[in-house]
Parts: structure tokens; sequence; C-alpha cells
């Protein structure tokens, strides 16, 4: 992890305070809000990774993410900056998804790099383009804690951040996070892209039905469409699972069911 980024960021995340605090008076406005706060150690994510604990002011009030995801499914996904059009458009579209999220008993978090004040008015304007209602806190990262932990901010943004200050855009991800704590996907986009709330269902529907029913799931799977019987579990027990008659083998390594 270290050798991806560059050194004399690396040299500021490892500031002591008083460092930090002496350096943050010389540094551009941004790369000092990096260097005043000191920063952990970033924790290498994975599939299966707890997801860190943090603390964070949000739109509804101080959290501790752990204290917050009650042992349910959650998705946690940032953005860049608010008043951004993509962005405004992506918190649209997941505020009318709501009742889709609530009926798989997923927890919505959003996080932008920006204040309260400054969330606040833009949910406004999120209301009212994407003639809906946000009611998910939106965790204000202007510090880019939460970023940094999560590794959200692209390479370009830190070395152009170390070499000449400027902004460091958080990335658009998206981290599906189980009633375990564990991330059981992630997503990377672009600033650029809008990310595409169908497939976040979709991933979704499929781990919560491999969870539950002890399958796997194909190319472009839907719920409803037929599901894999996983290397793991023999053909002979496939059988006495899903019937006699509910497993279509199409090849010794590729075993077709319907649930
Ligand atoms: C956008 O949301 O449109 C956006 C935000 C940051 C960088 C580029 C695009």
């Amino acid at each position: 992890m270290a050798s991806t980024f560059p050194r004399t960021f690396l040299r500021a995340s490892r500031l002591s305070t008083t460092n930090a605090n002496f350096a943050a008076r010389h540094a551009s406005p941004v790369f000092r809000r990096f260097l005043a706060t000191p920063r952990a150690e970033q924790p290498r994510l994975r599939i299966g990774s707890e997801a860190p604990n943090f603390s964070a002011k949000t739109t509804q009030g101080d959290i501790d993410f752990h204290q917050w995801l009650e042992g349910k499914w959650a998705i946690l996904f940032s953005h860049p900056a608010d008043f951004t059009p993509v962005c405004t458009t992506e918190l649209g579209a997941f505020a009318r998804l709501k009742g889709e999220f609530e009926k798989r008993g997923v927890k919505m978090i959003g996080l932008s790099a920006n204040d309260l004040g400054s969330h606040d008015k833009w949910i406004d304007d999120i209301n009212e383009i994407g003639k809906t209602e946000v009611s998910f806190p939106i965790i204000a990262d202007a510090d880019r804690n939460v970023a940094w932990l999560y590794d959200m901010i692209s390479t370009p943004d830190l070395e152009k951040l170390s070499k000449e200050g400027g902004i460091a855009f958080t990335i658009r991800s998206v981290f599906v996070i189980d009633p375990a704590k564990k991330i059981r996907l992630t997503m990377m986009y672009p600033a650029s892209t809008g990310r595409n709330s169908s497939e976040v269902l979709r991933v979704i529907d499929s781990l919560q039905t491999g969870d539950k029913k002890g399958v796997t799931t194909p190319i472009d799977w839907d719920v409803g469409d037929d599901v894999i019987v996983p290397p793991s579990v023999s053909t002979e027990d496939a059988k006495k699972k899903f019937g006699e008659g509910n497993v279509r083998e199409v090849r010794p390594y590729l075993r077709y069911t319907t649930i």
C-alpha cells in the first residue's frame, strides 16, 4: 500500500500533531486540512474485511459508524463534492429507491466531502431537482477522514495534492456491508461516471440470496432467474437440497437450479 502513495503525503500522514500543526500553517488550504488531522494507518480493505469504524458528523447527527449499523445490512456511498451535477443525480436516485433498500433491510448512508451547512443546502436542491426526499444521513467529510480510511481518494488527486495542493476529490465508491460488519462489495467509479443504482440493488439481491440459500449467481442474474450450485456442493447433495429434478448439469462444474 505504502508504495502507491507519494512520499510527501505519507510523511505528512505520519506527522505528530505538533509537527502537523506547524506544517499546516505553511501549506495550501486543502493540504492544510490533511496535515492538521493526524491520520491512522490506512487499512487494506478487501471483500470480507471488517468495515473500519469511525465517528463522523452527519446531516442526522453525530454517529459512531459501527453503532449506526445496528447489525444490519448497509450501503455507504461516497460523492466527490456537493453541488456537482453527477452527484446530484445520484443522490436523487438513491433517495427515490429508499423503499427498495428498506425492503431488503439495508440501511443507507451517503458521504460527501463538504461540511454540514453545505450538505443541508444541497439536500434542498436534490429534493427539488430529483422530486424526492433525502431521508438517509449524509456524512460531512470535509476533512476527508472517512475518505482516507476507506481509500476513496484517487491516486492522481493524492499526487496532485502532494505536489501543488488543490482539491482531493473523493471518488465514487460503494461499500455493501453485511450484518457482521463485513465488507461484501466494493465499487469504485471515476468522478465522471454516475453509478447504476439497479446494479447496487442487484448485487444486494445476489448476496442475500447466496447467504440464505447457499447458491451463487451467474452473469446478469436477476431475482427469479436460475442460480448456480457452488463447487463446494456435490451434485448428489444438490439434488437432495433442491430436489431430484431441479438440478441441471451442464458440466460437472456448472450446475443450475431454481429456488
Ligand atoms: C459531478 O458530480 O458532476 C462531478 C464531481 C466532481 C468531479 C467531476 C464531476
